[in-house]
């Protein structure tokens, strides 16, 4: 038998950043995010009698990660044979975009289907926060929350009731040669910087004012919220006391100097970035055209794409 499930990716609005339990994903702070159409992992799963296997858009590669995962899960779940995993990503990998989120997301929800377990949403999403913390909210369409909770039981993300609304994100992939920090990596260092409980605090006003906003369809105040929690998480980066470091590049700043600018002139448009240069604005479905003709423009070489809403998780 073999079970398939997608799962789209997601952009935190209020963002994870810190762990306060680094075996379990635990997050110092609950997080937002906004799962996107356009980027998603198709994974097939299938029992083999030898050992957990991954083959990745096509290519046989180090499985070693997935493994530790499906470990996990065998201790969750009680033990099941070997995997072959068979995943298509849809997601650029260099895009930045979380695409951990988006293949964690739809292994646990293949590998459960394959063991015909039928598990409730929150329970996968306490399951796959195992395998990257993000993962915990991609089994949601439109906008979920991962309530950070105390331990493994209470720490996992649901949907929140959320008009439809026409919010986009135009996605500016910068070319990258700077060295990568992981998302694990980086969280350390930022918990070092004297800054970090001013973060937890101010994260934790900003997660519930956004909450507001989506409630009355505010994207511009939506965008406003998200853009001084991304800089205050990349502020972290750069106060921390060990080894301080920004993922920001010189593109980097140049977008987000256009994105100010376009603002200026009546755009709608707020900048949000994660684990890497790249950045997602966040605008109107109407706007985004706009921004991304000013973008072309402005920096011809930039790889631009607009995202709109997205659903959860599906099975085939
Ligand atoms: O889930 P991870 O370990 O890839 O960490 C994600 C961290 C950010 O993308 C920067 C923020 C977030 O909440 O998605």
């Amino acid at each position: 038998m073999t079970s398939t499930a997608t799962a789209h990716t997601n952009i935190a609005l209020i963002k994870y950043w810190g762990k306060k339990d680094a075996i379990l994903n635990l997050p110092t702070t609950s997080s937002l995010s906004l799962t996107l159409d356009k980027f998603y992992t198709t994974t097939t799963v299938s029992k083999n009698d030898s050992i957990d296997t991954l083959i990745l858009n096509g290519q046989n590669v180090d499985a070693r990660k997935i493994q530790n995962f499906l470990n996990i899960l065998r201790d969750e779940l009680g033990t099941f044979d070997q995997l072959t995993i068979t995943s298509e990503n849809h997601v650029p990998t260099s895009a930045g975009l979380a695409s951990s989120a988006s293949a964690f997301a739809a292994l646990t929800a293949a590998v459960t289907r394959e063991l015909a377990l039928d598990l409730p949403n929150e329970t996968l999403s306490r399951l796959a926060r195992r395998g990257s913390g993000s993962a915990s909210r991609s089994f949601y369409g439109h906008f979920a929350v991962w309530h950070e909770g105390i331990d493994d039981k209470s720490s996992f993300a649901e949907s929140i009731a959320a008009p439809d609304m026409p919010i986009a994100l135009v996605v500016a992939e910068v070319s990258s040669e700077t060295k990568k920090v992981s998302s694990t990596e980086g969280m350390q260092r930022a918990m070092t910087s004297p800054d970090y409980s001013s973060w937890i605090q101010n994260s934790a006003k900003q997660f519930l004012d956004i909450q507001n906003a989506i409630i009355t369809s505010d994207i511009e105040k939506i965008g406003y919220i998200a853009e001084k929690n991304a800089l205050d998480m990349h502020a972290l980066n750069l106060t921390a006391r060990q080894q301080p470091f920004t993922y920001f590049t010189q593109e980097t700043q140049q977008i987000l100097a256009i994105v100010s600018d376009l603002r200026h002139k009546g755009i709608l448009a707020f900048s949000t970035m994660d684990a890497g240069p790249n950045v997602k604005i966040i605008t109107t479905l109407n706007e985004a055209p706009t921004i991304v003709n000013h973008l072309k423009k402005e920096m011809p070489h930039l790889k631009v794409q607009t995202a709109a809403s997205g659903p959860g998780v599906t099975y085939d």
